[in-house]
């Protein structure tokens, strides 16, 4: 996927499929190596980010095999507590998951460089500091981080601040200290809650699950089993951001509403009417809708993930109607998409984490996709505007969205991936 074309400027409606979340999914197939056993995973999404984590886990040692009906079957006996290739793990944030995983079943770990988008700083210390008070030293030769523990311990842990990132890491090494392990300010995101209920499948016993506070009773021998990967809340607010800019009405069908409750909310107070079921959630945009206040922040809070989606409703002139502000506060900088906006014709100016966005009307241009949620925003804009745009780089968008020509498709759009 290196470039999108879009003629924009056309309403979107009919029902879209939301397939299985990333940020669960990458955890998921890490702590699978805990098991040392055959796991089977249902629903995993077909991204870039999933396929280099495979391939990472076949290169150390584990085998895959794609199964009929979407699953997908990894066998992790073999796996060798090995330095895997930087280029691997330097592609994807997730290869951060391999210091949990490989901690806990071998008390060795090795990784040079983890990847991911470009949001200014993003330090482990937090990873750091748990898997020290689980029993692990650390060591840093020629960019090459190494984590050994003779024996695992449990602890108390308190984060700083809820990482996503930190608590999955500090779960899967608990599994294996003896004891109970309390990690406290704990991220509660619905992925979170998915790993704890994929370890607790692989015979894990952890209390306090979807709350701030998860203690784990660990020592226990995990064995493999059968996950089916929850549905992506970020891809649904994607395709309901979409309606909201070129108007219309989407279904997001297999999507869990109880995951979006901030992000509806806004989509309510822009004027949005939704339709919530219990597996499925329709929004019907209004001719024009209001900019309005928002902040992201760890889940139940507006997810960072959906920022940009969202700021970027706020700048399309003629289905925007007054300021709208985004304030960022998970990411140090998060705002590079606006730089793409600003070629559109948008009218936005950033202070520290905020992001104020008048109306504007947008025209069609080349803009080029910085990451991963801030690409698929400068789409939605380019949906949203009359006329040809290209979305150039836009290979980091495949990092999280399955199957998204066919889907905007199905939808109405007219868009062609390139390459
Ligand atoms: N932080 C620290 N120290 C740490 C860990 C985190 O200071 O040791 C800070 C970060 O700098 C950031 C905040 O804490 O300011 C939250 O970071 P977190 O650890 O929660 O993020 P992550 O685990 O690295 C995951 C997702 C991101 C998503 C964030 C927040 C994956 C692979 N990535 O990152 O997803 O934005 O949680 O929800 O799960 C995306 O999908 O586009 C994406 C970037």
């Amino acid at each position: 996927m290196n470039k999108i074309v879009v003629r924009g400027g056309k309403p979107l409606s009919g029902s879209v499929e939301i397939g299985g979340s990333k940020n669960a999914a990458l955890p998921l197939l890490f702590a699978g190596i805990l098991t040392g056993e055959v796991c089977v995973f249902y629903a995993l999404p077909r991204v870039s980010d999933v396929l280099i984590t495979l391939e990472i886990l076949r290169c150390l040692g584990a085998r895959i095999r794609f199964a009929e009906g979407g699953a997908v079957t990894v066998d992790y006996t073999d796996i060798r507590p090995v330095l895997p290739s930087p280029t691997l793990t330097g592609a994807i944030r997730g290869s951060v998951y391999l210091l949990g995983a490989m901690l806990g079943r071998f008390g060795k770990a090795y990784l040079a460089g983890a990847g991911g988008c470009d949001f200014g700083l993003r330090p482990i210390d937090q990873h750091l500091a748990g898997f020290a008070a689980l029993g692990a030293e650390e060591q840093t030769m020629d960019g090459v981080l190494t984590l050994s523990a003779e024996v695992l311990k449990s602890a108390d842990i308190t984060l700083k601040m809820p990482s996503v990132g930190a608590t999955a890491n500090l779960l899967m090494t608990a599994t294996s200290a003896k004891g109970r392990t309390v990690i406290k300010n704990a991220a509660a995101e619905p992925h979170v809650g998915a790993l704890c209920a994929f370890l607790t499948a692989a015979g894990a016993e952890i209390e306090g699950v979807d709350g701030d506070t998860l203690t784990v009773v660990g020592g226990k021998p995990l064995h493999g089993c059968s996950f089916t990967v929850i549905p992506d809340m970020i891809e649904a607010g994607t395709y309901l951001a979409a309606a909201m800019a070129c108007g219309g009405r989407v279904t997001v069908k297999n999507t869990d509403p109880t995951h979006l409750g901030a992000t509806l909310a806004a989509f309510d107070e822009m004027g949005a009417t939704l339709l919530v079921g219990e597996r499925e959630i329709t929004l019907v945009a209004p001719d024009t809708y209001r900019g309005i206040s928002l902040e992201t922040g760890p889940y139940p809070a507006l997810p960072t993930d959906l920022h940009p989606q969202l700021a970027t409703l706020f700048a399309i002139g003629g289905r925007a109607v007054g300021e709208g502000t985004m304030n960022e506060r998970v990411w140090q900088s998060r705002f590079r998409y606006t730089e793409e906006l600003l070629k559109m014709g948008a009218s936005l100016s950033v202070a520290d984490t905020v992001l104020t966005v008048r109306p504007a009307p947008l025209h069609a241009t080349t803009v080029r996709a910085p990451d991963l949620r801030g690409g698929v925003a400068l789409l939605l804009a380019a949906l949203a505007t009359e006329g040809q745009s290209i979305i150039t780089g836009a290979a980091v968008i495949g990092r999280g969205y399955e199957h998204l020509e066919a889907k905007l498709t199905a939808l109405g759009a007219d868009v062609r991936v390139i390459g």
